[in-house]
């Protein structure tokens, strides 16, 4: 205990001292953890290990989304692919590139590749990608334009009020469901009526109530 306090220290009682401490902890951690870019910059687009590029395989080549992130239909996440769908082309294409070396080196030694989190909500807020993409929520309506997107790039604050905003009047951000991972897609009359259509035939009521997001 001496060398965790000053001197003077001693006369303060122990308890309080513990506490003291605790609460310092909980601020410096609570500042560093929610003020750091992952929960509040749009923008935020952290560098890969790996240059992968959603701008080629997506904009270009026209794979599907759900073709790596295979669960956003059945599932609260999304899924990072593994290495193991890379391999389908990359055991055939560019398979000396040094672009692709770490996929190599995963896939050798059967170790994921570290991608790093663009998009992270607190634990204390509940989402779910199937409850979205299952009534016509478009990844693009909280993504953007991944398809041009070399390195991928948060475009929405996921903040509360954001979340809410839509709920209160998800009608302009509905498509048909065939439609969610296409990029660009307009309605084809005005997107408020279009989308209260889609709402009536399948009786969407998106939660405002707290416990609707929150335990
Ligand atoms: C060929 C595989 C592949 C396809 C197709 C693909 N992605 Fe990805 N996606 C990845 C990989 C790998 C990552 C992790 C690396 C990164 O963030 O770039 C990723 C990351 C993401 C992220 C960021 C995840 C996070 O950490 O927050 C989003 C959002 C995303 N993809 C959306 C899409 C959308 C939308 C489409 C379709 C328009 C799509 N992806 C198509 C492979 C793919
Ligand atoms: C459906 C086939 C396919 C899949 C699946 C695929 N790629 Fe590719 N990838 C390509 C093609 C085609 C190119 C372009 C090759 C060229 O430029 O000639 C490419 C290029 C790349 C490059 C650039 C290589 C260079 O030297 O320029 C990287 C890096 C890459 N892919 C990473 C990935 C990763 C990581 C995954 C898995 C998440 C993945 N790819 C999945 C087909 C695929
Ligand atoms: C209603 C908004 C919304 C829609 C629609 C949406 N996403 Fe997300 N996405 C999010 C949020 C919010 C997160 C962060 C989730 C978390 O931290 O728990 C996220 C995270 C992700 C991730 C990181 C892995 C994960 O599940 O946390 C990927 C990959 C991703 N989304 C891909 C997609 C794809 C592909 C689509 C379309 C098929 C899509 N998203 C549609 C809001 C959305
Ligand atoms: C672009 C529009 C949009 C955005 C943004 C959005 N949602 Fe939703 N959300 C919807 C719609 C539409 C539904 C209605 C689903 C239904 O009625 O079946 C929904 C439903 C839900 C549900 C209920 C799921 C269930 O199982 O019934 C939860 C929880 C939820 N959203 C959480 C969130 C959170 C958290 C965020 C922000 C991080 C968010 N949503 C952002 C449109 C959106
Ligand atoms: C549609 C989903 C949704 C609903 C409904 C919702 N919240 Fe939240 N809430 C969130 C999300 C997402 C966050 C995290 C925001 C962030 O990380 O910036 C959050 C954060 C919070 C926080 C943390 C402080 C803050 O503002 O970031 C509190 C407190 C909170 N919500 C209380 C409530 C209360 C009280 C209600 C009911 C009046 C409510 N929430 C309704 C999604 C929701």
């Amino acid at each position: 205990m001496s060398q965790l306090f000053p001197k003077w220290a001693n006369k303060i009682p122990l308890q309080l001292q513990i506490a003291l401490a605790v609460k310092l902890i909980a601020i410096v951690f609570g500042v560093t953890y929610f003020f750091s870019p992952k929960f509040t910059d749009v923008g935020y687009a952290p560098e890969q290990v790996v240059p992968y590029s959603h701008r080629l395989h997506v904009g270009q080549l026209g794979i599907d989304c759900q073709y790596c992130h295979t669960t956003v239909k059945v599932s609260a996440k999304a899924a990072i692919p593994p290495t193991a769908t890379c391999m389908n082309c990359h055991s055939q294409i560019k398979p000396d590139s040094p672009k692709l070396e770490k996929v190599r080196e995963s896939w050798a030694n059967d170790v994921p590749v570290e991608w790093t989190r663009v998009h992270m909500l607190p634990d204390y807020a509940m989402f779910n990608h199937s409850a979205h993409i299952n009534v016509g929520v478009g990844c693009e309506s909280c993504h953007g334009r991944v398809d041009r997107m070399e390195v991928v790039t948060q475009k929405q604050p996921l903040s509360m009020s954001w979340c809410i905003d839509c709920h209160r009047n998800p009608a302009p951000n509905l498509r048909p469901v065939s439609e969610v991972t296409t990029m660009g897609w307009t309605a084809p009359e005005n997107p408020q009526a279009f989308g209260e259509k889609i709402i009536k035939a399948k009786n969407i009521h998106a939660p405002t109530y707290c416990n609707g997001c929150h335990y």
